[in-house]
């Protein structure tokens, strides 16, 4: 426990701990007291120091939050003594910079904090405090607009506490990118990686390299699922894509900013840069490709990664790089860096060549010479590099932020050799990837589910946590078509992140997050955000021995839940057979149909699975003499 953690809770920490749940807070802040009574709004009067337009503009964004739902009069003033709510800005060093303190009494609610960030987060969390209909986009009558007398203090864990968008293998619009800004702002994240070029498609405007949007935004329309589709054919119009000008991406860094959210965007290179070889075939080794991919399977066999040595390739980087670091104010670039195809280097003369007269004795060093470049290029112009973990392939650049993907063991080896580290390890953090039971949920790969987001520590075991600048949760788009699956597969996994990120371990409970997700699942469904149930499905695992007896285990991710299942084709429901030990499947059954309750009502998706499928999951376990 921090110092600062066991001040605020010395007295009574029980009572503080037991009533953090009940007024279900995500992220679960860092202290919670409840006080006595209550406060109801009629009318909104927010005080700010005057002339402070940092206040001004959270004031402004309370009342875009509150004026909707509650149809309430709302105005600002200077006077502390007029207002039902403060924002005060003090001296106070112990919450640091995103900290604050939030008091709500009979009389109203204040907000200190040492920075208008902490303001920001005091915001979201009275938010929170209103009744679920203060999600409503339309005004609601009838609710009491009571938020409950207590006082809060709170910082965060971690300072990099992120989300990431693929807007590369399907198009997202700017007004739907803002909107998810909006959305992770309210759970505190506070870092928008902007995952913004890839083989499917190029998204931002480079003024010098105007091809870049002109053709490789755009490819042929497909649906289904990916790695599976027909590629482009010959002549065939090239009209799904899109692209962002430089006037979004202003509009939508300036929307991002004003939620204290940090936009860190990526061009990746120089591997995953089809569309941008289509554009412009002198980045390409031996032969560029024609069209740009439709999710079609290409790796290997169609170039994508840029030609080092060719001879306009750094000078296009130069020019991409000086666009990109003009539009986006953040300290950080992320360059990518990951899985490149190296296979065409070998057969280059150019990237040969360049690899002898640099000495570079592999490919990886050619990688790494790459990056190093591109972190010279960064740094001319004021920014730091970040890359994903494969840049320690040949070294690492210097002064590089490792973004961890393949597990956390990029993350270790990077933070032993003292650089700072972004963890995002596929397996906790990739809400692309399942998040219950595959077969009721759309196509996708591999398994994240809420409770692998939420049960893990960015900081492994024997590593100076000062290395580990924080995490973040990934939204790779191949199976993401449209922006509600964006929603779908983004919460509550983000939720779960957004308390690893923020929250003191001490204070995390699955029990009690679960508890507290399905009162955000109210919220969501009253603001109309899209989310996924999945915490409820059955989880359906199956073993075999080696006399062939093939035995099924059930279980919930959702604490309390009675499972029902049968092996005769019915449908299970609160008469049926209930679980509790693992089952052997019946002679001749030809499925298993599982059901989950929580008391008398059904919560999860009915799961119908083949004996076929049972087996083919079966882990062989040797039968043990004598049992069975
Ligand atoms: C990645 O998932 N290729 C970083
Ligand atoms: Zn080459």
């Amino acid at each position: 426990m921090s110092m600062l953690a066991g001040l605020l809770l010395c007295g009574s920490p029980a009572a503080a701990y037991e009533s953090q749940g009940k007024f279900n807070l995500i992220p679960q802040p860092l202290s919670v007291r409840e006080s006595e009574g209550s406060y109801t709004f009629r009318q909104f009067t927010v005080a700010y120091e005057p002339g402070n337009e940092e206040l001004a503009e959270i004031a402004d964004l309370f009342g875009q939050k509150v004026i909707p739902p509650t149809g309430l009069p709302f105005e600002t003033t200077t006077s502390p003594k007029k207002a039902n709510v403060v924002f005060a800005l003090t001296a106070d060093t112990t919450l640091g910079d995103e900290g604050y303190r939030l008091s709500v009494t009979p009389q109203g609610a204040t907000i200190s904090a040492r920075k208008p960030a902490g303001v920001f987060y005091g915001m979201q969390t009275l938010l929170q405090l209103f009744p679920e209909q203060i999600k409503s986009q339309e005004r609601v009558d009838g609710t009491a607009w009571t938020v409950p007398a207590i006082e809060i203090s709170d910082r965060p864990r971690f300072a990099w506490r992120g989300m990431m968008l693929d807007v590369s293998r399907h198009w997202f619009t700017k007004e739907e990118v803002k909107r998810f800004i909006d959305e992770m702002a309210e759970y505190k994240m506070n870092r928008f990686h902007w995952h913004l070029t890839d083989d499917q498609g190029w998204r931002i405007q480079i003024d010098a390299l105007p091809r870049l949007t002109e053709v490789g935004a755009w490819r042929a329309p497909r649906v289904g699922d990916w790695w599976s589709r027909e590629p482009q054919r010959p002549g065939e119009a090239t009209t799904y894509g899109g692209f962002y000008t430089k006037a979004d991406i202003a509009e939508v860094v300036e929307y991002a900013r004003r939620r204290y959210v940090t936009i860190m965007p990526e061009v990746d290179v120089p591997g995953h840069s089809l569309a941008a070889l289509v554009a412009y075939p002198e980045l390409a080794c031996l032969d560029a490709p024609e069209a740009v991919n439709v999710g079609n399977k290409f790796y290997g066999t169609d170039e994508n990664s840029l030609c080092i040595g060719g001879p306009k390739t750094m000078e296009y980087m130069e020019k991409i790089f000086a666009e990109v670091a003009e539009m986006f104010p953040g300290e950080y670039i992320h360059v990518g860096g990951d899985e490149c195809f190296k296979g065409f280097w070998q057969k280059c003369p150019k990237c040969t060549k360049l690899m002898k007269d640099k000495g570079l004795k592999d490919v990886n060093e050619l990688q790494s010479w790459f990056i190093h470049e591109m972190e010279g290029i960064l740094k001319a112009k004021g920014k730091k590099l970040v890359g994903w973990d494969e840049i320690h392939e040949g070294g690492l650049s210097p002064e590089a932020t490792v973004m961890s993907w393949r597990g956390m063991k990029g993350g270790i080896l990077a933070a032993e050799q003292g650089h700072h580290v972004i963890m995002t390890p596929d397996n906790h953090c990739y809400i692309d990837l399942y998040q219950g039971e595959p077969t009721v949920e759309p196509n996708t790969y591999s398994m994240c589910r809420l409770t692998d987001a939420y049960n893990w520590d960015p900081v492994p075991a024997g590593i100076d946590s000062s290395w580990i600048v924080g995490g973040q949760a990934n939204l790779w788009a191949e199976s993401v078509p449209t922006f509600r699956h964006a929603e779908y597969m983004a919460w509550p996994r983000g939720w779960a992140l957004a308390e690893v990120f923020w929250t003191d371990t001490l204070r995390k409970d699955w029990a009690g997050f679960v508890k507290r997700t399905e009162h955000h699942f109210r919220r969501a469904d009253r603001a109309d955000v899209n989310h996924s149930r999945s915490m409820y499905n059955a989880i359906v695992t199956t073993e075999a021995d080696s006399l062939g007896a093939l035995r099924v285990s059930l279980a919930a991710e959702v604490p309390g839940l009675d499972i029902y299942y049968s092996f005769d084709n019915t449908i299970p429901d609160l008469h049926g057979l209930k679980y509790t030990d693992p089952v052997v499947v019946p002679l001749n059954a030809s499925r298993i149909t599982v059901a989950t309750y929580r008391g008398k009502e059904p919560v999860g998706a009915l799961i119908r699975l083949d004996v076929k499928e049972l087996k083919a999951r079966a882990v062989k376990t040797e039968r043990v003499i004598g049992n069975l």
